[in-house]
């Protein structure tokens, strides 16, 4: 099956992250969110990425006009009926997906592929609201922050999944420019298996006093050639998304490596969530650009 109009569900960090990735690779996109208001806040974003995108010159003029023309924002499911493929990014909580998911199951076509951008819950489990049919149709396509950015689609096959339909969404993750590799319906797939203890580890490292907040990222960065550090790393995917993707791992797998350290929990509790709330292992509320180190331990 072709894709040719494309749903998102939850205009958030990563639901307009990939309404804008759609957008730009040709995909009428429509994207529903619970309020005008939260809409509106993720099509800002959508739209300073593509200013950010046609300032370097990575797009002309005309075609941010092309994506943005191709984007449509609503509070109401029935706009989503006659999709090809649902991208849900809605909050990670299981009850809430599958409420949503039994409500589209009924009003969607037969054929629309139902994927989820979650990062930790099981798509098995996610799925069992929706008819024997949709389940053949039901898959994970984990996406990775910043979406416009970042290259990787994990595309999650359940046993379940039809052959054909996973095919397809290798092809559409494809299309999207992004780079799709295969991965089963395992608590946090590829990537969160190996990120997260590593995140952790270098949380526990602070905590032991190996070295400081900038020397651990620091060491990181500059001796392994990654993009940021692991304290910077986790102030961007948000402290509070990292405590409850490891609470689920943990309670998944039952092994240490996947356990929240204390400082972590202590961090959400005090409201310190990484750059969205200001404060995280950094101080960005007077440079966002040049955050300070934050007196932790
Ligand atoms: N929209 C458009 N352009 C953007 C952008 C966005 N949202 N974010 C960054 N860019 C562009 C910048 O304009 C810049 O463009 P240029 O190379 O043409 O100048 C380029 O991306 C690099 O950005 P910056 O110069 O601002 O900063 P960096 O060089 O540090 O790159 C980064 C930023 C791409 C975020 C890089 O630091 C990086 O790759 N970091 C690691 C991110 C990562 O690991 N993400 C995965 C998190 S895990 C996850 O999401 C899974 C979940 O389940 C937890």
């Amino acid at each position: 099956m072709e894709v040719k109009k494309v749903g998102v569900l939850g205009c958030g960090l990563m639901g307009a992250g990939i309404a804008q990735t759609s957008a730009m690779a040709g995909f009428e996109t429509t994207v529903r969110e619970v309020s005008e208001e939260l809409l509106q806040k993720g099509f800002a974003a959508i739209e300073k990425s593509l200013e950010r995108f046609a300032d370097k010159g990575t797009i002309t003029a005309e075609q941010q006009k092309q994506a943005r023309d191709r984007l449509f924002g609503t509070t109401s499911f029935d706009d989503l009926s006659d999709c090809d493929i649902i991208i849900e990014a809605i909050i990670e909580n299981l009850d809430e997906k599958q409420k949503t998911y039994r409500q589209l199951d009924s009003l969607c076509k037969p054929e629309t592929i139902f994927a989820s951008n979650t990062s930790s819950l099981s798509i098995t489990q996610m799925m069992s609201p929706t008819s024997a049919e949709r389940q053949k149709r039901f898959i994970g396509m984990h996406f990775f922050n910043p979406v416009p950015i970042m290259k990787l689609v994990e595309v999650v096959r359940t046993i379940l999944t039809d052959a054909n339909v996973y095919e397809d969404a290798i092809s559409f993750a494809q299309k999207l420019g992004k780079v799709p590799v295969r991965a089963g319906d395992k608590t946090g797939f590829i990537v969160n298996r190996l990120l997260v203890p590593y995140l952790l580890d270098s949380i526990r490292a602070l905590e032991e006093g190996v070295g400081s907040i900038v020397d651990i990222d620091n060491a990181m960065k500059l001796g392994c050639g990654y993009p940021m550090g692991p304290l910077t790393l986790g102030d961007f995917v948000g402290l509070d998304t990292t405590y409850y993707i490891a609470e689920i791992m943990f309670n998944e797998f039952r092994e240490k490596r996947f356990a929240p350290p204390t400082l972590l929990k202590r961090m959400v509790m005090a409201g310190l969530y990484g750059r969205k709330s200001g404060r995280g292992f950094y101080d960005y509320t007077k440079d966002a650009k040049d955050p300070t180190p934050m007196n932790l331990v």
